[in-house]
């Protein structure tokens, strides 16, 4: 398997693996429309190949702390996709693993996720919710394991706290309930 960024002319394949994945359009066009949200920038845009064939897909986009002029550097993982007949072979975990290498190597700091308790803490994520960190719309009570948070920098965590503040086109409530 390879990893490899995706560029503008792979648009087709990531929406295609997006919708297949999910089996609905939700995810496929809420990665187009990040993928043209100045907002988001810095992005990171993930695909996974076997055999030529796109297979899996990342995207991390830019954030930031509400009312801070901090300057920790904050990344949010959504979504994370793979092709039905790929899953559970560890194409996900790897690429996770590589794009959390290639953020830190970006000097980014911190990385949140809203996603499966189970999964992701497997790749370093841990609730963020009791570390001081709010998703930018309330996470229900019972599901405040899904808010998740990793640091890329030592000391990062401990550094900051508030409220996150995602990309322009991530900022509806529909994207924040897990
Ligand atoms: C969630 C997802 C990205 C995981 O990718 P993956 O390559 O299958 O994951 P890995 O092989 O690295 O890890 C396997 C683990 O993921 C979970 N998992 C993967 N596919 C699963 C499925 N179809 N049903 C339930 N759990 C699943 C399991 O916990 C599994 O662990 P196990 O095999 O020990 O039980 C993939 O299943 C997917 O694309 N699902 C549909 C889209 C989705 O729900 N994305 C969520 C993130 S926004």
């Amino acid at each position: 398997m390879d990893i490899r960024e995706a560029t503008e002319a792979d648009l087709s394949k990531v929406l295609f693996v997006e919708q297949a994945a999910f089996g609905h359009e939700e995810e496929a066009n809420l990665v187009k429309d990040l993928l043209s949200d100045a907002s988001a920038n810095p992005s990171l845009s993930l695909l996974a190949f076997a055999d030529n064939q796109a297979i899996g897909h990342i995207l991390f986009t830019a954030a930031r702390l509400q009312g801070t002029q901090s300057d920790v550097s904050i990344s949010l993982l959504a979504p994370l996709a793979v092709l039905p007949d790929y899953q559970r072979q560890g194409v996900g975990g790897q690429l996770i693993k590589e794009g959390l290498a290639r953020l830190s190597a970006a000097h980014v700091d911190l990385v949140f996720v809203l996603g499966h308790p189970d999964y992701y803490p497997r790749y370093g994520f841990n609730p963020a919710g009791v570390q001081g960190f709010q998703a930018p719309y309330p996470i229900p009570k019972q599901d405040a394991g899904a808010w998740m948070v990793q640091e890329l920098s030592a000391g990062a965590i401990d550094s900051v706290s508030g409220t996150i503040q995602c990309a322009k086109m991530l900022d509806k409530a529909e994207y924040w309930r897990e």
